[in-house]
């Protein structure tokens, strides 16, 4: 495969502004000399960190990508509390993610609008991380494929093949995340492979080849390297374990 393993860690709603500082003087340590060829190693924390991480990243003190966990589906005005995709890429965020299971969950954030989000980021020129995953119930009824090929179909409607090869797909079973419960490796393997296929015969073998597609739910340093052995996951979304510079490294040196 030609595809570069990205692993991301969303910080999510944790850590304030010393604390955020704090990680990442951290992780400049803890990434120190990582072969950026070999793996793309990328960190959301929560807006009011991004300064900082940039201004590490423009020192040379950080050898990653970062981005947002959020973007506002408009482009500006009177939007109160939300950023745009134009603020983000004016502090050099690259990645967002989009649609979320917390924003879907808690946020009350719909296919459209999850939809409108990844237009948003395009449009704006930064790679969305579109977020997809089945709850319990589903994996239980043995929908989890369908499921998650269902938010796949709506997350990217109206992009061409082009921009779908650019994007990131994560898939995270919502009974995986903060739960300890990590999806077997074979799990992960079907929704992420259906997810490529999904790709293949919708936007041609291109997209398909070059879309990465990570998982997402419970990862750590101890599960990242078997997961990573199967063909069509391609990288991590790591929450609670990127939260602490030297797992977070372990993890984004799986390859070690
Ligand atoms: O975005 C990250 C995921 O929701 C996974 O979170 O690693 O804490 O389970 P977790």
């Amino acid at each position: 495969t030609t595809r570069t393993p990205l692993m991301a860690g969303n910080w999510k709603m944790n850590l304030d502004w010393k604390q955020g500082l704090a990680l990442v003087e951290d992780l400049g340590d803890a990434l120190k000399g990582l072969d950026t060829s070999a793996v793309e190693a990328v960190v959301l924390p929560p807006a009011v960190d991004l300064r900082t991480v940039q201004t590490a990243v423009d020192a040379g003190k950080l050898p990653i990508a970062y981005g947002a966990q959020d973007i506002s589906e408009h482009e500006s005005g009177a939007y109160t509390g939300e950023i745009s995709g134009a603020m983000l890429t004016a502090l050099g965020a690259t990645y967002v993610a989009v649609g979320h299971s917390e924003r879907r969950q808690y946020h009350g954030e719909t296919e459209q609008v999850t939809n409108a989000k990844v237009k948003a980021a395009f449009a704006a020129g930064l790679t969305p991380i579109l977020c997809v995953g089945e709850a319990l119930d589903e994996r239980k009824a043995g929908k989890q494929v369908e499921f998650s090929l269902a938010q796949v179909e709506g997350g990217l409607e109206g992009l061409d093949a082009e921009q779908v090869a650019r994007t990131v797909i994560a898939y995270e079973p919502v009974w995986a995340i903060g739960t300890g419960e990590v999806a077997t490796p074979d799990d992960a393997q079907e929704v992420c492979a259906a997810i490529r296929e999904w790709v293949r015969t919708v936007h041609g073998d291109t997209a398909a080849d070059a879309v990465r597609v990570l998982y997402g739910g419970s990862v750590k340093s101890s599960n990242v390297a078997e997961l990573m052995q199967r063909p069509d996951v391609d990288g991590a979304l790591v929450g609670g374990a990127s939260l602490k510079a030297d797992e977070f490294a372990k993890i984004v040196r799986f390859q070690d």
